[in-house]
């Protein structure tokens, strides 16, 4: 086993973990979709890793599957949400209309991210719209918001790894832990 990360404290969902649950979302989604067209899109940089991961786990699929990703983001290097979520300039309206569309995100935390993305999505004219994320914190939760598929509850910790970050760090860890107290400088 590789040794974990020195400022983690604890693992939370390990790299098998993720794996197993990560293969049975795929399968599901690919069930439920069965013969429609479909556009993959992840919602980076979070969610690179997971995206990467569950496409390949959406196969075999009879229909055709795009990936596409988009740039949103709301917390910059701090630990709090600013509440506003900034679109990267590149997303075109037209790469959505009349597609079934399945938003993938690593995380959703109060949900203005997810909220302001499903909109903007119907707004863009998509056919339909599904969220596909693999940590819901529920206890963070201010907009109301329900992904159609789930990996995992997750407790509200300040949790980073498997694409999600603290100050663009440990995106890069295959499993998904805490960083011990003495690495996160609260604002
Ligand atoms: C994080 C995470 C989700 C969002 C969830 O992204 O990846 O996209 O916040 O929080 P919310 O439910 O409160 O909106 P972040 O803004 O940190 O950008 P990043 O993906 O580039 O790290
Ligand atoms: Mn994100
Ligand atoms: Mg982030």
């Amino acid at each position: 086993r590789l040794p974990i990360h020195p400022e983690i404290d604890s693992v939370i969902f390990s790299e098998e973990l993720i794996q197993a649950r990560v293969a049975e979302l795929g399968r599901l989604i690919g069930q439920d979709y069965e013969l429609s067209d479909l556009l993959v899109l992840g919602v980076l940089k979070g969610a690179f890793m997971f995206t990467t991961d569950l496409v390949r786990y959406i196969y075999p699929y009879p229909a055709s599957l795009e990936v596409d990703f988009l740039k949103a983001s709301s917390y910059g290097s701090g630990t709090t949400s600013s509440g506003v979520v900034q679109l990267d300039s590149s997303f075109k309206k037209e790469a959505v209309r009349d597609k079934h569309v399945l938003l993938v995100e690593d995380i959703i935390d109060t949900g203005h991210t997810l909220s302001h993305l499903v909109t903007l999505m119907r707004d863009a004219g998509a056919s339909s719209v599904r969220v596909a994320v693999l940590l819901d914190k529920k206890a963070r939760r201010s907009t109301p918001f329900q992904a159609d598929f789930t990996g995992f509850e997750c407790p509200d910790e300040f949790i980073v790894g498997y694409g999600i970050d603290y100050a663009e760090k440990y995106r890069n860890l295959p499993y998904i832990g805490s960083v011990k107290k003495e690495f996160i400088k609260h604002d």
